[in-house]
């Protein structure tokens, strides 16, 4: 199905805006680059700084029942046995026999579906884990060709392991098999005993995670939406059984005000909650949060009601009694578990599509300004003296904001100042601090600010108070 030309060109301006600026670079580009890898330049680094800030100020920092954990990327191999990631973490590939090229037999069914608007679906349809004969029935009997080639001839679908392989021990074919981390959350399970008795959390609490993980992704792309190296923010909040649906719900509500508070745009987010085809297995209530991106909706985070599955598992696998003993209850249980899971790039990538805007001033006068949240902005704010002549001038204001403020900010002398007002929109920069010949007699400075460009003069000693207030959260 042809893709709208003008989101696409929006997805294409976004990807050039971060490459021009210093946001986000083709890995190891001087080598030509590695697919669908992506390293995050100057700004970009700042900007998922500031995600990563915000999303543990908010989840974790502010609330009383949580606490954090940074548990190694490299696990013993059985967590992955116990957490099912070994057996049945995988997609189903198929291989068009004429041109080799391999693809999601589900992704092949649910475009055709799309295409023609049908909810036709093979037997014993369950999305991925359909088995691999109806599958093929399916697309056969649709005619659905190799989208590469055109052919009919596929293979049988086979599972696929998503997990990247890695061996612990320096001598070559010696070492022991162990895998990347796909998810996090497998690190806050595995630490739940040791949390819970040092932290003295009682249930409901739960435990955060930023960090890496990796998964041989089939289909990646559309720039850092679907990478295989990425980060999550995880949370696995430990409830009473009985209660995890009430908490569930809350959780979602938390997440929607989340990407709402820092800005998102409402009516490019929505819910898409799982239906029970669609759940997994140990799954009792799934939803994800979903936004409008221009390649179209897809998902953003997920959150999923885990029952006991995962700590049920790893008390078999390691025969470790995981339960939680409830004093005023007098009673154990094997706590249940919501998981808010959130892409750390993937959410950069909503910040930066909804904040791009292209805006025509007067004939002919266009601006490209990224309306960042002012907690999300890489640079917070630019001090430029009018003149380089003025540059020595200037710079006590820079270092006094700096010291007193601790915030990222830019001194910025080249070029002219209607050029320096344009890169600092396109960096999403929301001031703009000028000081000019008057400034020298009236201690003075003009104030722009990025969405609206007004501008106002304010008294040097002023700007402190002012600053702090819009950088207070
Ligand atoms: N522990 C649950 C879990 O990992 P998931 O739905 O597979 O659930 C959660 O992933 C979130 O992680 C997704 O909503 C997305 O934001 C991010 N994510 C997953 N795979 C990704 C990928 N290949 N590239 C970038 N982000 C990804």
């Amino acid at each position: 199905m042809a893709k709208p030309k003008k989101e696409t060109t929006l997805m294409d301006k976004v990807v050039g805006l971060c490459k021009r600026r210093g946001f986000v670079y083709k890995g190891s580009e001087i080598y030509g680059g590695l697919a669908n890898a992506w390293d995050f330049g100057p700004l970009g680094v700042e900007l998922l700084k500031n995600l990563k800030e915000a999303w543990w100020k908010k989840f974790v920092t502010e609330r009383i029942d949580m606490v954090g954990l940074d548990a190694a990327i490299l696990m013993n191999p059985t967590t992955w046995e116990a957490s099912g990631h070994v057996g049945s973490f995988s997609d189903p590939l198929m291989d068009c026999k004429k041109c080799k090229s391999r693809e999601r037999a589900d992704k092949l069914v649910e475009n055709w579906q799309q295409d023609n608007g049908s909810d036709e679906q093979p037997a014993n349809w369950a999305g991925e884990k359909t088995p691999p004969q109806d599958m093929l029935d399916f697309i056969d009997a649709k005619h659905i060709a190799c989208p590469q080639c055109g052919s009919l001839d596929w293979t049988l679908p086979k599972a696929f392991n998503l997990m990247f392989k890695t061996q612990q021990g320096v001598v070559e074919g010696e070492g022991k098999e162990i895998y990347l981390r796909p998810e996090t959350a497998q690190g806050i399970f595995v630490n739940f005993k040791n949390v819970h008795t040092t932290s003295r959390k009682k249930i409901p609490f739960g435990i955060a995670q930023i960090g890496k993980a990796f998964r041989n992704e089939i289909t990646p792309g559309n720039f850092v939406f679907r990478t295989r190296e990425f980060e999550q923010m995880e949370i696995e909040y430990f409830c009473k059984p009985g209660t995890e649906i009430a908490y569930h719900n809350f959780w979602k509500n938390f997440c929607m005000d989340w990407y709402l508070g820092l800005g998102v745009t409402p009516d490019k987010l929505r819910f898409r909650d799982h239906d029970d085809a669609e759940l997994s297995h140990y799954s009792n209530a799934t939803a994800d949060i979903e936004y409008q991106y221009p390649f179209g909706w897809g998902e953003l985070c997920g959150i999923a009601s885990r029952t006991n599955y995962d700590l049920s598992q790893h008390m078999e696998y390691s025969a470790k009694d995981l339960q939680y003993f409830d004093e005023a209850a007098r009673e154990k249980y094997i706590p249940f578990v919501i998981e808010p899971s959130l892409g750390v790039q993937r959410s950069a990538l909503v910040f930066l599509c909804d904040a791009y805007e292209e805006q025509e001033l007067k004939e002919g006068d266009t601006r490209v300004v990224l309306h960042l949240h002012n907690q999300l902005a890489p640079v917070k704010m630019a001090v430029m003296p009018l003149a380089k002549k003025i540059a020595d001038n200037a710079k006590p204001v820079f270092d006094t904001l700096i010291q007193q403020l601790g915030l990222n900010m830019d001194f910025d002398v080249q070029g002219s100042i209607g050029k320096r007002y344009r890169r600092q929109d396109e960096a999403g920069t929301p001031y703009c601090v000028t000081f000019d010949y008057e400034s020298l007699d009236d201690n003075a400075v003009t104030i722009r600010e990025r969405d609206s460009m007004a501008q106002q003069r304010m008294k040097i000693d002023e700007l402190v108070p002012f600053f702090r207030e819009k950088f207070t959260y």
